[in-house]
């Protein structure tokens, strides 16, 4: 994969499920979490040095509810809620971009889901 690409499969899943049946996904699938508040994803992320990082959060939402997560850094609210609304299809990607702050070594960027919508399915983490 690109570098800096971090699949969801490959990462904790807490309360959801590794899936491959809707097409275009990177990796090897990726992941449908239970529609409950509280499920997540969350990737261990290392970083050379401190400092801001663009990260991309690729997402698919086949409803026309939004699905927002709470995103989290090293078990800090960086965001409290983003919307990941319909992208038409589960078989449709989009990213949703955003700048988190890491710290230098190894970091944990969570997203976790804010409604009983649960998360939209999530592909991967890039940075
Ligand atoms: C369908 C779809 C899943 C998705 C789920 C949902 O079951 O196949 O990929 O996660 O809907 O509504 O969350
Ligand atoms: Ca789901």
């Amino acid at each position: 994969p690109p570098p800096g690409r971090h699949e969801a499969e490959d990462a904790t899943i807490s309360q959801g499920v590794f899936e491959n049946t809707h097409a275009g996904y990177s990796g090897t699938g990726y992941v449908n979490g239970d529609n409950v508040t509280g499920s997540y994803v969350e990737w261990p992320i290392q970083a050379s040095s401190a400092g801001p990082a663009t990260v991309s959060l690729r997402f698919a939402n086949g409803t026309t509810a939004d699905r927002p997560s709470a995103i989290t850094v090293n078990g800090v609210t960086a965001y409290p809620s983003r919307d990941h609304p319909g992208t038409g299809a589960w078989s449709t990607w989009v990213s949703d971009t955003f700048t988190v702050r890491l710290a230098a070594g190894a970091n944990t960027i969570r997203a976790t889901a804010t409604t009983a919508n649960g998360n939209p399915n999530l592909d991967y983490l890039e940075i």
